[in-house]
């Protein structure tokens, strides 16, 4: 089988070799587009592939249809929003993520974000300490939790927010109101899929209902928050702060009025690690292997 590393924004060497040495093993073929510029270039590199892993590389109807042989999609990582699923499905294309693999990286930023906020993009002047501060948590899957656990060990109060039962968190204290967790909490961490009932959910309502000197970080994705919301806000309150590894639509706009009280990373880096992309990289082998191997499809999302 001819499997696809597809890859606008690539692994680390480290990882692809581990790819390449797992594909090969299984008597498959592992064919390289990395850095592409032109949807044209994966468009050609998935004529006749039978296998592809991805990032966050957008898996759109037409790169489906361009993928005549295409029998599943990994991945390699989270969040799927970049892939068309509905058109997956309609051929009978297994698309699978890898959850879990690069969390610890995306709550190492978070933590790492809180600080460059809380000290004033480590330029001089005054801030303030994590310790003693309560942190919200709006979504508790692996990276949520993982959060949760480092930010205790910095001597924060954390505040879960999730629609789980109570029971599968029992150590944490959870709440079920988000306007409670935003009016609560001194930093709100956002770790919820973009999916059509949380686009936009961080609206003006709840970013402005946070206390004096609130920072809202957002290492999901940009869909979630309100953007017009979130400029209101920041307009109104000078206090706040919002960072993010999602550039906003409108973020040199943003960045020009409010300036400190706003940060995005240049390039969504949240899984930029070694360890983040041999993790994932593979685990998508793996899952591609095994698919081939035995037909399983653990960890598939469009059942
Ligand atoms: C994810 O959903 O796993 C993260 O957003 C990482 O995305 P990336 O692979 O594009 O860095």
């Amino acid at each position: 089988m001819k499997v696809l590393v597809a890859t606008e924004k690539p692994f680390a060497k480290v990882a692809v070799d581990g790819i390449r040495a797992i594909i090969e093993e299984h008597g498959h073929e592992l064919l390289l587009l990395e850095k592409y510029t032109e949807k044209q270039q994966l468009l050609d590199a998935v004529a006749d592939v039978d296998a592809l892993i991805i990032r966050s590389d957008k898996i759109t109807k037409d790169v489906v249809e361009a993928a005549q042989n295409l029998k599943i999609v990994v991945r390699a990582g989270a969040g799927y929003d970049n892939v068309d699923l509905a058109a997956c499905t309609a051929r009978n294309i297994v698309v699978m993520n890898t959850p879990g693999q690069n969390s610890n990286a995306v709550a190492e930023l978070a933590i790492g974000m809180m600080i460059y906020m809380s000290r004033n993009h480590f330029n001089p002047g005054t801030g303030c300490e994590l310790s003693g501060k309560t942190l919200g948590i709006q979504g508790f899957g692996n990276i949520g939790q993982l959060i949760a656990k480092k930010a205790v060990a910095l001597g924060m109060d954390v505040l879960v927010y999730t629609n789980e039962v109570k029971e599968k968190h029992q150590r944490w204290n959870t709440i079920f109101s988000l306007e409670k967790l935003y009016s609560t909490c001194d930093f709100i961490s956002v770790n919820i899929p973009a999916t059509a009932l949380t686009k936009g959910c961080v609206s003006y309502d709840l970013i402005s209902k946070m206390p004096k000197g609130g920072c809202l970080i957002n290492t999901a994705r940009k869909e979630v928050i309100c953007e017009e919301g979130l400029d209101r806000a920041l307009s109104e309150r000078p206090d706040l702060k919002y960072a993010t590894d999602i550039a906003p639509v409108n973020y040199a706009e943003l960045k020009e009025k409010y300036g400190k009280q706003i940060y995005s990373t240049p390039k969504k880096m949240g899984a930029e690690t070694a360890e983040a992309n041999i993790n994932a990289g593979l685990a998508a082998a793996n899952q591609i292997a095994a698919f081939f191997d035995t037909g399983c499809t653990k960890y598939q999302v469009n059942k």
